[in-house]
């Protein structure tokens, strides 16, 4: 099972010596959450001035619509154009929801189960069966969106390249009708902080579904998320659906969670005119409208486009050192060591880490008995079921260096300790 049995073993006879570390770590009764991928307070602080921005006069949009009153289904004017620029589409083809874009995605799914969607014959509960496909590692939540309502979820490779394995994906579409839709988180995805390439977006546009009514929720929620320079652009998978005459396949998800405030943000849709009715229609019967008060906020606040980019220049100076502490630590403890392998995500909030097979969930156990929770083994994959048990999200954004640091030294130690014993027992 290892990769490089030499250095391996020079680990080995240092088992002692890790041990003794681990139990020391262990006596000082750590604290650490690795787990979730939400933004420290120093990032939430940026947009602070928010919160006061508006005086008692100021809650008029542009177009004379009164913010504090009812009505405005599909948004004020002026956020509709920030928000259109964002998601890359025409004000037509933009429904602005409220403050969570994962509860966009789940009312999608809940009024494609009740009703059936843009295309749909019938409303897909009335189906015998209902199955999505489901890159991984992914987005745990997506899964659970599918578990609530049990569609059953298709694990499909995501490629090192950040493609989903777009052969395996043709040939489950082409031939199964029960296949209604794919989640895809496309940039900077969550966990393996990879982005779609062009020639992918392009044949998932033009596939032939057997399911008229095939939906790909394309969770964008890492659009502006940048750690370098190098910006990571991606198709604008709309317009490619479009040219391929599949203009409803696509609903593009957006939230400002972790632009402005995570929880009170603004969460969008970018999708054909067609869809954003179907979305507007059966919003009508659920809200009167979203909190046009906190969009005007938002545009007060950001202005335009190039406003949100600076602001992300500043979440991506707080991040920056943090993501390198991960990649320090990870490179000075197990470089070489043929035992495992990590992204060196250049956006996002996620490091995805690979260890040796079947020992991620004892890793993650023995983190946690030394005080560093991490997300759970399996998480990251349909059913919570990884395959070969290897993979182990990171989450840096929350702790501070201090905390991010120790906790990648009580890990790094777990996954040498656990694999010296994995090799032992296989001999
Ligand atoms: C891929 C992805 N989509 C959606 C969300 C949640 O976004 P929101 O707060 O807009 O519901 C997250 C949060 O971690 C995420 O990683």
């Amino acid at each position: 099972m290892p990769q490089n049995t030499q250095q391996l073993a020079a680990t080995a006879a240092n088992t002692n010596q890790l041990l003794q570390q681990y139990r020391q770590y262990q006596d000082q009764a750590l604290n650490l959450d690795m787990t979730r991928g939400k933004p420290c307070s120093e990032q939430l602080d940026l947009a602070n001035p928010m919160l006061n921005i508006l005086d008692s006069t100021d809650y008029m949009d542009a177009s004379g619509i009164d913010c504090r009153n009812y009505g405005g289904l599909s948004g004020i004017s002026e956020a509709k154009t920030l928000f259109s620029a964002y998601m890359e589409v025409t004000e037509q083809e933009l429904f602005i929801g409220a403050n969570t874009s994962l509860g966009l995605m789940h009312d999608i799914i809940a009024r494609s189960m009740s009703h059936g969607c843009t295309d749909s014959a019938k409303p897909w509960n009335q189906l015998e069966k209902i199955s999505f496909l489901c890159p991984a590692p992914g987005y745990d939540r997506h899964f659970s969106i599918c578990e609530h309502f049990n569609i059953k979820m298709i694990p499909i490779d995501l490629l090192k390249n950040g493609d989903p394995d777009l052969d395996e994906i043709e040939r489950l579409v082409s031939a199964d009708s029960s296949i209604k839709g794919m989640w895809f988180v496309p940039k900077y995805g969550n966990p393996s902080g990879l982005s779609v390439s062009d020639a992918a977006v392009d044949r998932l546009a033009a596939m032939e579904c057997a399911a008229p009514d095939f939906k790909i929720i394309w969770d964008n929620a890492y659009n502006v998320h940048h750690l370098t320079a190098q910006h990571s652009e991606i198709k604008n998978l709309l317009r490619s659906c479009e040219a391929a005459g599949n203009a409803n396949r696509v609903f593009m998800i957006g939230s400002t969670s972790k632009i402005s405030f995570a929880g009170a943000g603004i969460a969008v849709i970018g999708s054909s005119c067609q869809n954003i009715q179907w979305l507007e229609s059966h919003t009508a019967v659920q809200t009167i409208g979203s909190d046009k008060i906190n969009q005007l906020r938002h545009v007060r606040f950001f202005k335009d486009l190039s406003g949100i980019h600076a602001h992300m220049e500043k979440h991506a100076a707080i991040l920056v050192p943090k993501f390198a502490a991960v990649q320090n630590v990870l490179s000075t403890n197990l470089a070489g060591l043929g035992i495992a392998q990590w992204s060196t995500p250049t956006g996002g909030y996620f490091v995805s880490l690979n260890v040796m097979d079947n020992c991620a969930a004892k890793i993650i156990a023995m983190a946690k008995d030394a005080g560093v929770i991490l997300t759970e083994a399996g998480a990251t994959f349909p059913y919570k079921n990884d395959p070969r048990d290897r993979n182990i999200r990171i989450a840096p954004t929350l702790p501070n260096l201090m905390q991010i640091n120790l906790a990648m030294e009580v890990l790094c130690i777990c996954i040498q300790l656990v694999t010296i014993e994995a090799q032992s027992t296989d001999k």
